[in-house]
């Protein structure tokens, strides 16, 4: 069965085609990701409105390339697979009409896929070409996702597929957005994870002490408290009060002070969320753990959560991380096993839907 996979959630213009091989797990066929992160990164940060126009402009040479890459024609097709939720909403409609419009067209099953779960799927595709290093095998249930992006901070126990439970999120900011918003303190360019991820190898991550906040529900997240102290930490080095315009902090900083922020910060954000995670594998004993979203592709994420955990853990490649349409197709390849298509003419967007069971039930 071959699914193909449409993402227009935020700022990558995304499709895919993912294969079932049965024993193997999933192959992956085609991955095309058109990123709008030159377009964005001179406002630091995604304008709704400049995404949604960009994405109109370029989801039909996509979806036909992700076709072509993956060498099939519309016959050999069996369903397509859409983002319908969460995420911008002018930006999910452009996704959603191509995926509704093709399914009428071509007359091809569709299946409407909640992009926060979608993001644990890409730890399922373990075949494709020879360049990107895939996990050897699927992942068992009872499964434990840390999932960890721009929007979202959350640890959900899956049973099975599309039978979850979501243990912890974050109370205030996500773990992604701190990244961004501490980027654009002390002058890195966006998106942050990256940067930071870079700057801090040059950083000391022992310089600046940073706090850890402890939460009533153990499983719970928050950064909010950390970003903040970061920027109280930078007007103290900058020597100016919370009065100072925070858009001319960064111009105070030497490199040096701005590497060790990035370390700093990037050290005390990863051992928050290792430590919870941790705390939830003692509790729960799932048989796997998977990372997944953007911050997946943080490299002292994955040594650290390695290194702390007393199993072995398998991460998807770093391209399958940030936003993608293969995790889109891997999504609707289990779905299409369990439920029935949706109607294209009735299919809806939901911006604002958060992971529960009704993201199965359109
Ligand atoms: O999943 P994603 O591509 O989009 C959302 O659905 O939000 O995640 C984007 C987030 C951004 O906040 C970005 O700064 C962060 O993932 N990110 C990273 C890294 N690469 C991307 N954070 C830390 N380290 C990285 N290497
Ligand atoms: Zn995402």
């Amino acid at each position: 069965m071959k699914i193909l996979g449409i993402e227009t959630s935020c700022d990558e213009t995304a499709a895919a085609v993912v294969e079932s091989t049965g024993e193997q797990g999933l192959r992956l066929l085609s991955n095309v990701v058109a990123s709008q992160i030159d377009v964005h990164a001179q406002y630091g940060g995604v304008v709704p409105e400049v995404a949604a126009r960009s994405h109109v402009e370029v989801i039909n040479p996509v979806v036909n390339q992700a076709l072509s890459d993956a060498d099939v024609t519309w016959d050999d097709i069996d369903a397509i697979a859409v983002t319908y939720a969460p995420g911008l909403i002018g930006s999910l409609l452009i996704g959603t009409l191509a995926a509704r419009t093709l399914a009428l067209v071509k007359n091809k099953p569709l299946y409407p896929i909640h992009h926060v779960e979608a993001h644990v799927y890409a730890n399922f595709i373990t075949v494709g070409g020879d360049s990107l290093v895939f996990p050897a095998r699927q992942p068992e249930f009872p499964l434990l996702a840390l999932i960890v992006s721009g929007g979202h901070t959350q640890l959900v126990l899956f049973r099975g597929h599309g039978d979850y439970e979501l243990i912890g999120k974050t109370g205030d900011d996500a773990v992604g957005e701190a990244f961004d918003k501490v980027a654009k303190i002390i002058g890195l360019p966006y998106p942050g994870g990256p940067s930071i991820a870079k700057a801090a190898e040059l950083g000391d991550p022992n310089r600046y002490k940073l706090p850890k906040s402890r939460l009533d529900n153990p499983y719970d997240f928050s950064f909010s408290g950390l970003k903040t102290a970061v920027l109280r930490a930078v007007q103290r080095e900058a020597g100016v009060d919370i009065t100072f315009p925070s858009y001319e902090l960064a111009a105070r900083l030497s490199d040096q002070q701005r590497y060790d922020f990035a370390a700093s910060f990037q050290k005390t954000a990863i051992e928050t969320l290792i430590d919870v995670t941790e705390r939830a594998f003692r509790d729960y004993s799932p048989k796997s753990v998977v990372i997944a979203g953007g911050v997946a592709a943080n490299q002292l994420l994955r040594q650290e959560l390695s290194s702390r955990l007393p199993t072995a853990i398998e991460y998807a490649p770093m391209a399958l991380c940030t936003d993608n349409a293969a995790m889109i197709a891997a999504l609707g390849y289990y779905q299409a096993q369990q439920i029935e298509p949706t109607d294209p003419r009735n299919l809806e967007v939901a911006p604002s839907l958060s992971m529960t069971k009704t993201a199965w039930a359109v």
